[in-house]
Order: C-alpha cells, then structure tokens, then sequence
C-alpha cells in the first residue's frame, strides 16, 4: 500500500507561496482514522449552549473522534463529560438526550452510576467477591464553558485559555454570547469531507460568485480575514440599508478544528462539521437570538433563518461540486490566493502539523 501522506506533502508552506492540501487528504480511505486520532482526538469540540444543561441530571449524548460520550450537570455549578461506556460489558450509560436525571444507568444489564460517574448498584453482584462498586468509575472527559458554550476534549487539546485567546476581548461586553437563547437546530448529511466544508467556510472569495444574496449585504471590498493561533475570524461591515441585520458587523469565527460561530447583531449560529466517512459530513447549526418575544423579532428571524437556508444551499452545492473535483484523479494541490485565502492556509498548517505528528 503507498504511503498514504508522505513528508513532502505535510511541510509547512509559506502564505506567498502555498497550495492547498493534497487531494489525498479528503478523498483516501485512511483519512477518517488519521483525522480522527490526530485532529478531533487531540481537540476541543462544541457540545452545546449551557442553558441545554440547565438542571442537574440534564444529559447530551455526543461522540467525539468515535468515543461515545454523555455530558450531564451533576450539581449546580458542575457539567462533567463521561465517556458513554458502561465498567461493565460496554454498554451505553445513557441512550439518549434527556432532562433531571438521577442517575445514570446502563440499559444492558443496569449497573447504575451517579452524576459524578461513581458506580452506585449492580445487579445481583452483591455476593461477588472483591468486587466494589465505590472503585469503579466512569473515565472522565475535560469540560469548558466559555461564553455560555459547552466544549468538551477527549484527549490533549490545547490549554484553553490559549484556544480562545483574545475573543473575549474583541466581542466586549456588548457582544457576549452567553445571554443568547437557543431556538433550534437544522442539520444538513453534505456529499464531501468534512475539510471541504471548513476550507470553503474560510474564504469570503467565493462570496461575489456563490453568494449573490450574501454579497448584497456584505461589504466585499471591507472583507477582512484574520488569523490567531488557534482560530481565524472574518468579519465585514453590514451596509447599513439592509433591514434584515440592520447596521454592524458580522463576525465569522472558526475554531479549529471543526466548530463556527457566526455572529451578527441579534444573533448567534454555531456550526459543527461532523465527519460521516472520507466523503461525506454532517453539517449541524445550532441558532441563538437575544431574548425578543416582538412580533418584529419574530419576524426578524424568520427572515434570518430563511436567509441562512439560502446562503447554505449554495455553499452545500459547490462542496458536493469540489468533492467529485478532487475525487477525480485530474487534481493537483493549487495555488491559494494570499490576500483571500489566508484563512484557509491557517487550517491547512494547523492539519499539517498534526498529521506530521501522526502519520
Ligand atoms: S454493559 Fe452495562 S450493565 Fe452490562
Ligand atoms: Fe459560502
């Protein structure tokens, strides 16, 4: 079997003069594992808004880089995230998203374990020699809440404070996202590798050919895209005619690897790009509005839900488009467009460096 990411195509590679990543890298079979153990395995991923969790004993079932794992409030101040695998024989400790909990309990023989994943009860184990439930224990994932978000890591991450480091600053306090209220979920299945999917989230170059609806609100030619460590933003002034924003700024944050917050006056929308095998993904977007009960707001965001639908579809089009381009066998990695792209770059190195680090 040839080699499947050979040093050549994993050096770092200077924003002047860089290619996008090797075609190999969304189209090999051997992708998902690679991605899974030295990307989402060694990342923080977003779970939720806190105010899903809002009682103790509320629960999320997630999978992170295949580990199965529950998140749940376990007191009043307290998310903890336990990896979804009974002591037992491997079963789920919990099956499904659910709300007050006491306990959680393993729906294949019904070893129960408390919030604070200590196994409680075993079933006719009582007689069991130099067997103590109070030793065995759920392994435990770390947890993050930051801006009201729910981040999980299964394995080393970065330190977080690193991970978000100056966000804070440049949302101040007028644009902090911990006071939005979710409102509900769409997710799209999109016929391409989930990096397709990022790579095209990180350019607003393809805004005035993709996106003609988008680029009449956006101001194109006052586009900025920025890189941090650990994350890139794209922002750009609304034109202030436009009655769905109003005036302001829209703000794009990616979190490598996987997670988007786009913010606009009034509201959040979070994306997670899941991967579903080397050419496919889930898209999930979560939306959050500031508190509004107006017949104004409720119009507002309808108006803003259809307007994602839109921009979405198109973006899902040209994804399914460039999957097949690279899957065709006439691709070779192209020259990325250093004012336009640098985003896109950025995430490509981050990918770079941690396949090295694994291949
Ligand atoms: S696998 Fe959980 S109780 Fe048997
Ligand atoms: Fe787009």
């Amino acid at each position: 079997m040839t080699e499947l990411l050979t040093p050549d195509l994993l050096a770092a590679q200077p924003l002047d003069h860089a290619c996008a990543l090797s075609a190999r890298c969304y189209t090999d079979p051997r992708m998902p594992a690679l991605d899974a153990r030295s990307v989402f395995a060694k990342s923080w991923q977003l779970v939720c808004h806190q105010s899903q969790l809002a009682g103790v004993g509320d629960h999320l079932v997630t999978a992170i880089a295949g580990l199965p794992i529950v998140v749940v409030r376990s007191d009043e101040t307290t998310l903890r995230a336990f990896h979804n695998v009974c002591r037992h024989r491997a079963g789920p400790v919990a099956s499904c998203d659910g709300k007050g909990a006491t306990a959680l309990r393993c729906r294949y023989h019904g070893w129960t374990y408390g919030l604070d994943g200590v196994l409680r009860g075993a079933p006719e184990m009582g007689r069991t020699p130099d067997f103590d439930p109070s030793t065995i224990r759920l392994p435990e994932a770390r947890v993050q809440v930051w801006q009201g978000l729910v981040f999980v890591a299964t394995g080393e991450a970065p330190p977080f404070a690193e991970f978000v480091e100056g966000i804070d600053a440049r949302l101040g306090e007028g644009r902090s996202l911990a006071g939005f209220e979710f409102h509900h979920r769409a997710s799209w299945e999109v016929a391409c590798n989930w990096k397709v999917y990022v790579d095209n989230y990180l350019e607003g170059y393809h805004v005035p050919h993709i996106h003609p609806g988008l680029n009449s609100v956006l101001d194109y030619r006052s586009y900025v895209t920025e890189t941090a460590r650990w994350y890139s933003y794209q922002f750009s002034p609304l034109e202030s005619a436009d009655e769905l924003y109003g005036s302001g700024e829209a703000l794009y944050y990616f979190l490598y690897p996987n997670t988007m917050l786009n913010i606009l006056p009034g509201r959040l929308q979070t994306n997670r790009v899941l991967p579903l095998g080397v050419d496919r993904c889930r898209v999930e977007f979560d939306f959050y509005y500031a508190p509004d009960t107006s017949d104004e707001g409720r119009a507002r965001r309808e108006r803003d839900i259809a307007f994602s639908d839109e921009v979405q579809d198109e973006d899902v089009t040209i994804c399914e488009d460039v999957q097949r381009g690279l899957a065709s066998g006439s691709y070779e990695s192209g020259r990325l467009n250093p004012l336009r792209e640098n985003a896109v770059h950025h995430f490509h190195e981050l990918l770079r460096r941690a396949y090295r680090e694994h291949a």
